[in-house]
């Protein structure tokens, strides 16, 4: 990537370190794009259940992942619906098994392979947030700031029980706990891309502190980055 090249901020982390949340409101403040990287291994989790190919059929899943036909469609609250093969799945991309089946298909390095040029593709002017795993690391590794948010497990699980419970959905908090465990151990240690900090990258914990003070810290890195 040369000067011309848009700017991009990269901010990776666990599931429910707030990075989806924080990411949105940052993309919306700059008038920047925004990548939700996780969004596009749910979607291939979700188009092999709909074509029924099994979770560890990799030569299927790659292809599957290449020819994904996925619009993303943007409002101004970088909310839009996701269309996949014609169908409005925004709400079931966010279920909690569908989470479970994407962390599984990005074990995969065909998979991740075949996402790569997409993820590239997302950063166009005036600039991109990429909110995901590697995006620091593997995707945008010239990125001008690179952020990881961290916090402790019981906290992310905290604050997805009390998402979910706000949908209205029965859940258990020691199950979520549990899931966020064996999450964050397999998206840590896989082999290829595995989730981790880039050594350039800024840790910004966010255990007990406001999605607003969040952003308002990556926007006084970005200020003193440029
Ligand atoms: O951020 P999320 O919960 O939507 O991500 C779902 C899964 O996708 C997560 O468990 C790991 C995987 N993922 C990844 O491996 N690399 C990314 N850049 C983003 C997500």
């Amino acid at each position: 990537m040369n000067n011309s090249t848009p700017p991009v901020i990269t901010i990776d982390g666990p599931g429910g370190s707030g990075k989806g949340t924080v990411s949105r409101i940052l993309a919306k403040q700059l008038g920047w794009h925004f990548l939700d990287s996780g969004a596009l291994y749910r979607l291939v989790a979700l188009s092999a259940r709909n074509h029924a190919i099994p979770l560890y059929n990799e030569p299927a899943l790659e292809t599957l992942a290449a020819y994904l036909d996925v619009q993303f469609e943007t409002d101004h609250d970088m909310q839009g619906r996701i269309i996949l093969e014609g169908e409005d799945v925004t709400g079931a991309l966010r279920d909690e098994s569908c989470g479970n089946d994407a962390s599984r298909v990005a074990v995969l390095p065909g998979v991740r392979r075949a996402l790569l040029r997409r993820q590239r593709e997302f950063l166009i002017p005036p600039g991109l947030v990429a909110d995901g795993r590697d995006m620091g690391t593997v995707i945008f590794p010239t990125a001008k700031l690179k952020i990881f948010l961290t916090a402790s497990a019981e906290e992310r699980a905290n604050r997805r029980y009390k998402q979910l419970k706000d949908k209205g959905l029965d859940v258990n908090l020691a199950d979520l706990l549990n899931d966020i465990r064996e999450r964050d151990a397999r998206d840590s240690t896989r082999s290829v891309a595995p989730m981790q900090a880039a050594p350039d990258a800024i840790l910004v914990e966010t255990t007990g502190v406001s999605i607003d003070a969040v952003i308002q810290r990556i926007v006084e890195l970005w200020q003193r980055a440029v």
